[in-house]
């Protein structure tokens, strides 16, 4: 996919946490790759993807950094952290506990990121919404309070995929 970094004039690092199952590799898979996968495994470890933007005239590569939810495969550490200037933190809408745990994740983030780091929260799974456990309100006015932008995201059917990377990293920018 083209690893130069010639003409690049931004590199901004950002990290996705969450529960386990919430959808945080199919939105990357579908942000950078725009591909989806029903079948997608527990991610095990840490991997990043890249994408190249166009930003105001300017190159901006997001490398965007996944890593498990899943508490046995964790090995979340301030490496996994360091340099990010942005989070992409979800929760699965159809599942109270996965947005129960956003504020778990958000003093991960507290402990072992920059205190400067920008946070999207992200409610995917906007597809299901027959089957909604978190109201959109509720996730609202809690991003609000902890100072977080805050959409609803589908991966599966791309839905605000693309504003909830790309607003991130505009605020970066
Ligand atoms: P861990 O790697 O274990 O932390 O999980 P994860 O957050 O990366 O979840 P993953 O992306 O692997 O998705 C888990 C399951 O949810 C898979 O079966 C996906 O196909 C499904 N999924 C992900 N995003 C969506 C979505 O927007 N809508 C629906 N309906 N299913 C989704
Ligand atoms: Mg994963």
């Amino acid at each position: 996919q083209g690893d130069s970094d010639e003409g690049i004039d931004y590199m901004f690092k950002i990290v996705m946490v969450g529960d386990s199952g919430v959808g945080k590799s199919q939105l990357l898979n579908r942000f950078v790759k725009n591909e989806f996968h029903m079948k997608s495994k527990p991610t095990i470890g840490v991997e990043f993807l890249t994408r190249t933007l166009v930003m105001d005239h300017k190159l901006v590569k997001a490398q965007i950094w996944d890593t498990a939810g899943q508490e046995r495969y964790q090995a979340i550490t301030t490496a996994y952290y360091r340099g990010a200037i942005g989070a992409l933190l979800a929760y699965d809408i159809t599942k109270q506990q996965t947005f129960d745990h956003v504020e778990k994740w958000l003093d991960e983030l507290r402990i072992h990121a920059d205190r400067n780091i920008l946070v999207m929260l992200v409610g995917n799974k906007s597809d299901l919404s027959s089957i909604r456990a978190v109201p959109v309100e509720v996730a609202r006015e809690f991003a609000q309070q902890e100072g977080l932008f805050f959409l609803e995201t589908s991966a599966l059917d791309s839905s605000n995929v693309e504003s909830a990377f790309v607003g991130l990293l505009s605020q970066v920018y």
